[in-house]
């Protein structure tokens, strides 16, 4: 006897995807049949649904002091807003100040998750201080704590960006580690210089976020960080890709040898900076970094998912509230605190405007959202996979659900919905994390705190 059983769903596994049931004991699955029927305590009813591995966000920001205050979701707010999505352990990225040692920054966003965290959590650790005792630090996280990759910012000037001269010592390091390090791909100096000449010029407004960091400077940032991995052996993976131009820098890279993967973000894949140019400084709640860009560069970045040059996609969950903080930049656009929140809609807004548009296929959006975060980050198959022994994160999908996105369906604390209104098919009807069901219909209904930290 099951303790779960979820019956007649369609089951996306890494082979092969097929009508059957999932016999779930404990935080496990135990059992996956294609046409036998299982009996549990408790059961599911899949018909005419999709059956996914759990999401997994490679990309969300929780605890983020930045740009002069700080993100307004804690962990059980994102959480939650994250499972009734669908995704049942996000990445999360620690992101320290220059003059914070890395273990104090380790403990510090590890304690805030351990009190509020609903869904499972790890972590990517910015590196922004390079010192000889950062160095050790850094050492010691990876050999203590399962620590497996670290982020760098080639952005933000003098409050997260990087030397070249440390960028080239960490990969080094990472190299000798096995350490992925996972990139933020701009260039701090020549953003910084187009901005002082923006704003002396008077050009004040959200419609100036994107000419002042262009494609070129984004890509000619994956160029550089690749370049430097060539030098060094490094393994790169390049945060939220927001053009064509970038992603063939690094399969320019990838051809030469370089072990690069890319990654998309959910709002690059469906806004274009016509939000940013929004009159009535509307535009600030599409202000984020790199920024929104032509529509022309959504084709690029969904072809590159279908034909295998953007490996991953993520949300950059990054919520500033438009009353309160994004108008501190009501002046000036460079005082904007970047972001765009998306951890609750990612899954719904690539099923609506990638799957059922024919830009990819299913399989993709479960490998991208899934399958391949896991692998790219050692947690495969312990999650990513709908197969016999891993952790029983599963999500009964309803790919019929038509509705439109709301800001008052929204779990996280953020107050405007970058997709208010937009066109919406699918959603997770019901979401299980180890086991449990932790979301039905859009209602979170799990227990507070129960994430567990993932070591990798
Ligand atoms: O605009 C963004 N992306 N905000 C969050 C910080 C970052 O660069 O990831
Ligand atoms: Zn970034
Ligand atoms: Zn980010």
């Amino acid at each position: 006897m099951f303790d779960t059983v979820i019956q007649g769903g369609t089951i996306y596994t890494p082979e092969k995807t097929f009508i059957g049931d999932i016999g779930i004991v404990g935080e496990t699955i135990t059992e996956i049949t294609d046409g036998k029927r299982l009996e549990g305590k408790q059961t599911i009813d899949a018909t005419r649904k999709c059956v996914f591995p759990g999401f997994i966000d490679p990309h969300v920001h929780i605890h983020l002091p930045f740009m002069g205050t700080n993100a307004i979701d804690d962990h059980e707010s994102a959480s939650k807003a994250a499972l009734v999505g669908g995704t049942t352990t996000i990445i999360e990225m620690i992101c320290p100040g220059p003059e914070d040692e890395p273990e104090a920054a380790f403990t510090e966003w590890k304690g805030l998750a351990q009190e509020g965290c609903c869904c499972d959590y790890t972590f990517h650790l910015a590196v922004v201080r390079f010192d000889d005792l950062a160095k050790e630090q850094l050492r010691n996280l990876v050999a203590n704590e399962g620590v497996q990759s670290f982020k760098i910012f080639l952005a933000y000037k003098g409050a997260l960006n990087i030397s070249d001269e440390h960028l080239l010592e960490l990969m080094q390091l990472c190299k000798e580690l096995g350490v992925t390090l996972t990139a933020h791909c701009e260039n701090a100096e020549a953003i910084d210089a187009m901005q002082k000449q923006l704003i002396e010029d008077g050009k004040t407004g959200t419609e100036w976020h994107e000419p002042s960091r262009p494609r070129n400077v984004e890509a000619g940032g994956v160029a550089h960080l690749c370049d430097i991995a060539k030098k060094t052996g490094a393994t790169v993976y390049v945060v939220h890709t927001s053009c064509g131009e970038a992603v063939d820098r690094a399969m320019e890279a990838k051809s030469r040898g370089v072990d690069v993967t890319v990654e998309a973000v959910a709002p690059h894949l469906v806004l274009d900076k016509t939000y940013a140019e929004r009159p009535d400084f509307e535009g600030a709640k599409f202000v984020m970094s790199p920024p929104l860009r032509d529509k022309e560069e959504h084709e690029a970045l969904w072809s590159g998912l279908a034909n295998g040059s953007v490996l991953t996609i993520g949300t950059d969950h990054a919520p500033f509230n438009f009353h309160g903080q994004k108008d501190m930049g009501a002046e000036n656009f460079t005082l904007i605190p970047n972001g765009i929140p998306s951890i609750q809609e990612r899954v719904d807004l690539v099923h609506t405007y990638g799957v059922c548009t024919g830009k990819i296929g299913m399989q993709t959006m479960v490998d991208a959202c899934s399958t391949n975060v896991a692998k790219q980050f050692n947690m495969y198959p312990r999650k990513g996979a709908i197969q016999i022994g891993s952790e029983a994160d599963i999500v009964v999908y309803d790919p019929d659900f038509v509705g439109t996105f709301k800001h008052e369906d929204g779990l996280s604390k953020v107050d405007y919905s970058g997709f208010e209104g937009m066109e919406r098919k699918g959603r997770s009807d019901v979401v299980l994390l180890r086991g449990t069901i932790v979301a039905e219909q859009g209602t979170f209904v799990g227990e507070t705190g129960v994430g567990t930290y993932i070591p990798r």
